[in-house]
């Protein structure tokens, strides 16, 4: 039976079950299938959703302000430097004022602190678009193209290689223990996964048998792995430790060479943007493995099958 997930935030995939992921996934996939045979659906006409960006976005911001239009409904882009919040308004006077004109919030910020705070003092539905902790929107929407790809998730192997203390590790961490797949980071000593996120995701792992592990050695990592999964090696607010972390992750690329180890049939995915020549070589990235445009696409379809559940 559906579950209800009217009012919910969307902060942490962990705050799901499987079966709201799967209800996730399922009004997805009929979303973009109608959309495809040219179908409207309008579920959120007359709504507003409020779009805070203290970072950069490519994807989050236009597969949302289209996501909301085709639902119906209008998205306002507000820059964190033109609101009050940049001259001390509080967090929680700014969720209390939200709550009273819009009817859902995306937010992209650094501080995953700060998004909690939002969710918790703002009457409407708060949706993570990114922090430094965590990138929800991507991995649900990477389920989404990873089932498309390979069908059932359950028994799936994905390993991710780089950056192992990284809002993408974190997220795929959780989506794969809730999920019943297998995840395996491979990244350089002292660039592992948050501990606190990995014991949270090994909680989950348990219930539905996922073995989750994080590695030193890229090729133990993507040994046998049916998606290998990379992101960029210093994220948004680490540009300074660019230099360092370039040389410590250089053994971390995928390459022809990495990709000897993988599964047959295995797919390439990457949140984008990608660093072509860093983290991804043009060979890996530009071949028929690749699957990270649809990746792209689909951010546009989960988020919408978000927004219609929660707002
Ligand atoms: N993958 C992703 O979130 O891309 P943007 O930074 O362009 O939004
Ligand atoms: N880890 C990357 C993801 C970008 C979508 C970053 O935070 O910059």
């Amino acid at each position: 039976m559906a579950v209800t997930m009217k009012g919910r935030d969307f902060v942490s995939l962990r705050d799901f079950s499987r079966e709201e992921i799967e209800q996730l996934l399922e009004t997805a996939s009929a979303m973009k299938m109608r959309q495809k045979a040219g179908m409207v659906d309008r579920p959120l006409e007359g709504k507003t959703l409020g779009m805070i960006f203290t970072k950069p976005s490519t994807r989050t911001r236009i597969s949302f302000e289209v996501g909301i239009w085709q639902l119906g409904g209008v998205g306002l882009f507000l820059s964190a430097d033109e609101l009050q919040l940049r001259r001390g308004e509080t967090i929680e006077d700014t969720a209390m004022v939200l709550s009273r004109y819009l009817n859902g919030i995306m937010i992209r910020t650094y501080d995953h602190e700060d998004v909690v705070d939002l969710a918790e003092n703002s009457t409407i539905p708060v949706i993570n678009g990114l922090t430094d902790l965590l990138h929800p929107c991507q991995a649900a929407s990477d389920l989404l193209t990873i089932r498309e790809k390979k069908g059932d998730l359950s028994g799936l192997k994905l390993a991710f290689v780089g950056d192992g203390d990284n809002n993408m590790v974190h997220s795929l961490l959780f989506a794969a223990a809730k999920m019943g797949m297998d995840a395996c980071v491979g990244s350089p000593a002292g660039y592992e996964p948050k501990k606190e996120i990995m014991d949270m995701a090994q909680e989950e792992a348990l219930r539905t048998g996922s073995e989750l592990r994080a590695v030193n050695d890229p090729v133990e990592a993507v040994t046998g792995a049916d998606i290998v999964y990379a992101d960029v090696w210093a994220s948004m607010g680490a540009e300074e430790e660019r230099e360092n972390r370039l040389r410590v992750m250089d053994p971390f690329q995928v390459n022809d060479e990495l990709w000897e180890h993988v599964a047959s049939e295995a797919v390439f995915m990457h949140c984008l943007p990608a660093h072509r020549g860093e983290e991804v070589t043009d060979e890996i990235i530009d071949s028929p493995a690749s699957v990270v445009f649809d990746q792209a696409e689909n951010r546009l379809h989960m988020q919408k099958a978000i927004m219609a559940l929660v707002m």
